[in-house]
């Protein structure tokens, strides 16, 4: 059954969506799903932030359902996030199915099926009351907000922005043919050209005024630049937008690399981030330490640094993953209170709690940190 029409708000009092930064204390927030999720079928956009042992599984079973006893595990663990997250006061919203192994078309190319729900931060991005439409680096998730737009209409009808970027055409020359990933100290090349503004919501991370954003294998600086010029055309000097590079082989999303997690708190990658940006001079940055993932987890589109992928309750609580002894030791250390929840299996279908979430609403108002 379809939904029934949505009746906005005329003069809507207040946003049901309001995003600065990572660490506001949270009211309200999306959880992805794994229901339905398929195996994405290969594409030329994966060359780049992909690893090489999964390239087979990408190229011969596109489409197909997962191992269920993996995406069981897994969909165990996102129930158990759900649950504490309600039982610290948070709303939990959740995506609408989708059948993701249909395949569809553009008038120049088809994709054999989509993917899934299951990381609601990379195709959309909450920036202050407004959401935006991410235009996506891979054919398989053309489609993949079709799974939020029930939610979406609500929050705009109450009175949230929503709008969507420029939708990409994907064609052939967007990709850089016969990738070859770069080697560490090799920064700067990715499988992304500039033919059109292309980010994933993920590769951008917000700091109030200041927005982050890492140049990856899923975001070009031409993506960087329409975020730029859309934050000022909508809000003057409001937003600063930083464009980073880091030194990663496999570069997709900014979460695992680069987190201000609290107000003077900056947590990095220890091999990634090769230079801090001078901005950050009077804050405490701390490196990650090294994750505890055993390796019989494949980690279908990930490396193990999973443990930074964390999700920021307010400034002090933080939902960080169970077993992750070093970094739950360091977030101590470092005055946070680390609520761990086991997440290992989840992070087998691309990403850990950042990932999983897309944060709605948490208190405050739009400040500068520097
Ligand atoms: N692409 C990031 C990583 O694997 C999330 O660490």
């Amino acid at each position: 059954m379809r939904p029934s029409p949505i009746r906005p708000e005329p003069t809507p009092a207040r946003s049901p969506v309001n995003i600065h930064n990572e660490w506001d204390p949270l009211e309200e927030i999306i959880v992805g799903s794994l229901e339905g999720m398929v195996i994405p079928p290969w594409e030329p956009g994966m060359a780049g932030p992909m690893y090489e042992p999964h390239f087979p599984l990408f190229k011969t079973q596109g489409g197909k359902p997962w191992p269920a006893e993996l995406a069981r595990k897994a969909e165990q663990e996102l129930e158990g996030l759900v649950r504490v997250l309600e039982a610290e006061g948070v709303k939990v919203r959740r995506p609408a199915p989708v059948d993701w192994s249909k395949a569809f078309s553009s008038p120049d190319w088809k994709s054999p099926s989509g993917l899934g729900a299951a990381n609601p931060r990379d195709s959309l991005l909450v920036i202050g009351n407004e959401i935006i439409e991410t235009p996506m680096a891979w054919r398989s998730r053309y489609f993949e907000t079709l799974a939020f737009k029930p939610l979406l209409k609500e929050y705009w009808a109450a009175g949230a922005g929503w709008v969507s970027a420029p939708r990409p055409q994907l064609h052939d020359e967007l990709y850089v043919k016969d990738f070859v990933q770069p080697k560490q100290g090799e920064l700067g090349r990715f499988v992304l050209t500039d033919h059109e503004p292309i980010f994933d919501a993920a590769d951008v991370i917000k700091c109030g005024r200041d927005i982050f954003v890492g140049l990856s294998s899923t975001c070009n600086h031409a993506g960087v630049e329409w975020l730029r010029r859309y934050l000022r055309d909508r809000h003057g000097d409001t937003y600063r937008v930083h464009e980073l590079l880091f030194d990663d082989q496999h570069p997709m999303h900014i979460d695992a690399t680069f987190y201000p997690l609290a107000p003077g708190k900056l947590l990095i990658h220890p091999q990634r981030v090769v230079k801090v940006p001078e901005i950050f001079k009077s804050w405490d940055v701390f490196q990650a330490p090294e994750p505890h993932i055993p390796d019989e987890h494949p980690l279908y589109f990930s490396s193990k640094w999973m443990n930074l992928n964390m999700l920021m309750l307010d400034e002090k609580r933080v939902i960080a993953t169970k077993g992750e002894e070093r970094t739950l030791e360091l977030l101590k250390k470092k005055g946070f209170e680390p609520i761990p929840i086991p997440f290992w299996n989840f992070n087998n279908f691309g990403g850990s709690f950042h990932c999983a979430t897309l944060d709605i609403r948490r208190q405050g108002s739009l400040q500068s940190y520097f």
